[in-house]
């Protein structure tokens, strides 16, 4: 029998605050009525200001991220188009395979897992592309299976250095909202996330903004879609309307999280990422463990992988803190089974349960065999959050 709270330090589905859990408890309603637009125009809307574009076009498919980036390969592209991409981790392996599997003939740089978007390599890879083969060149913004965060402007950079048309697709499934993401000024051409983690909602939602220069591919783009395709949904989305049922309380609850986001100002959400999750790093180090990130231009501000020492198994330190002590960490994928954890710091988070974490995590590593001393983890991060407390807490008892 379990008492008391469940935490949840998955890097995604997150917490979802109880405002938003509450705004999802509504009544179905009817997806044709005159006055459904009220409530979805209005999320078109505002989820450009997240993505931070005014021209990008944003797409609610019923799905999740991995759908998202099937909607921008399927719209975009053509079989058989050369594509760049970097692996560096799960999810950018995942990305690549997809691309892959939907006919694309994927040039892809292999880097160590630790590391981030080589952007020299892209650089020079698109500067040897005299011809213009590669059609589109792809960044997996934040790395979630390696707490890894890439330069997404760097790559623009690259691209426009050597005058190169192909587009740029991210995956911002584990940043947007969370971490500094800027489509317009990045030229993102296809950006991609889902609903479960810096939108704090149940999964459900593939989201797409997607660019004038993407929108115009789309009308030649011969790969095959059907569900996906962008111009049905266009047509209907003008009014506020779906080709098929919409999710009309996640619906719901995207509208209060938008409202909590930008009530608390999207600068001071990102801004509270990077400190909460300095205070978890702080906390690692003091332990003598390392991040699986390989240096601080690459630290992810939503999630930490932490390595654990040799001798102990990273299974055993989930194990233990989800049985014994109420707490799910993330596990180690793929090539960093048992070597590590995750901590995921993203959504709607405070230091308290930054605190928590790292306290749980001494438990749980010091009963899988690791040498940690009680409290060091904390103190440090109670240092670092003691020197870097918000200037003032976002008011939102008006919920
Ligand atoms: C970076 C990244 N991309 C893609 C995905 C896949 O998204 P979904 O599980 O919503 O399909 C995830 C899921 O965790 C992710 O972290």
């Amino acid at each position: 029998m379990k008492t008391g709270q469940t935490h949840l330090f998955i890097p995604g589905p997150t917490n979802i605050p109880e405002p938003v859990r509450q705004a999802m408890n509504v009544p179905m309603q009817d997806m044709r009525a005159p006055d459904f637009g009220d409530l979805t125009l209005g999320l078109f809307a505002d989820l450009k200001r997240v993505f931070r574009t005014e021209t990008g076009q944003v797409f609610l498919f019923p799905g999740s991220g991995t759908g998202a980036w099937e909607a921008a390969i399927t719209n975009t592209l053509n079989p058989g188009d050369k594509v760049l991409m970097a692996r560096f981790g799960q999810f950018s392996h995942l990305w690549v395979e997809m691309a892959q599997r939907l006919g694309l003939d994927v040039e892809v740089v292999d880097v160590p897992w630790g590391a981030g978007c080589p952007v020299k390599e892209f650089s020079r890879r698109l500067g040897a592309d005299k011809h213009g083969q590669i059609k589109a060149v792809f960044v997996t913004h934040n790395e979630t299976a390696t707490g890894v965060t890439s330069d997404v402007a760097g790559v623009r950079r690259a691209l426009d250095e050597c005058m190169h048309d192909a587009l740029l697709f991210v995956d911002g499934v584990s940043s947007i909202a969370s971490i500094d993401f800027r489509m317009d000024d990045w030229g993102v051409d296809l950006a991609v996330t889902g609903s479960q983690k810096g939108l704090m909602l149940p999964a459900g939602l593939g989201i797409l903004a997607v660019s004038e220069k993407a929108m115009e591919a789309s009308k030649a783009a011969t790969m095959r879609r059907a569900y996906f395709e962008f111009s049905d949904m266009v047509n209907l989305n003008a009014t506020g309307y779906f080709p098929y049922t919409p999710p009309t309380q996640l619906f719901h609850g995207l509208r209060r999280s938008l409202d909590r986001i930008f009530a608390e100002g999207l600068d001071n959400v990102i801004a509270r990422h990077h400190r909460l999750a300095e205070g978890v790093r702080r906390g690692v180090q003091a332990w003598g463990l390392h991040l699986v990130a390989e240096s601080p231009a690459f630290y992810s501000d939503t999630v930490s992988a932490i390595r654990v020492p040799r001798d102990v198994d990273a299974r055993e330190v989930i194990r233990i803190g989800y049985e014994r002590y109420n707490i799910s960490f993330g596990t180690g994928l793929a090539q960093l089974a048992g070597k590590v954890f995750r901590i995921g710091h993203l959504g709607d988070l405070n230091e308290g349960m930054c605190l928590t974490a790292l306290s749980l995590a001494e438990l749980s590593l010091a009963a899988a065999g690791a040498k940690v001393e009680f409290g060091a983890g904390v103190a440090a991060a109670q240092d670092w959050y003691a020197e870097n407390a918000p200037a003032a807490r976002m008011n939102i008892a008006a919920e």
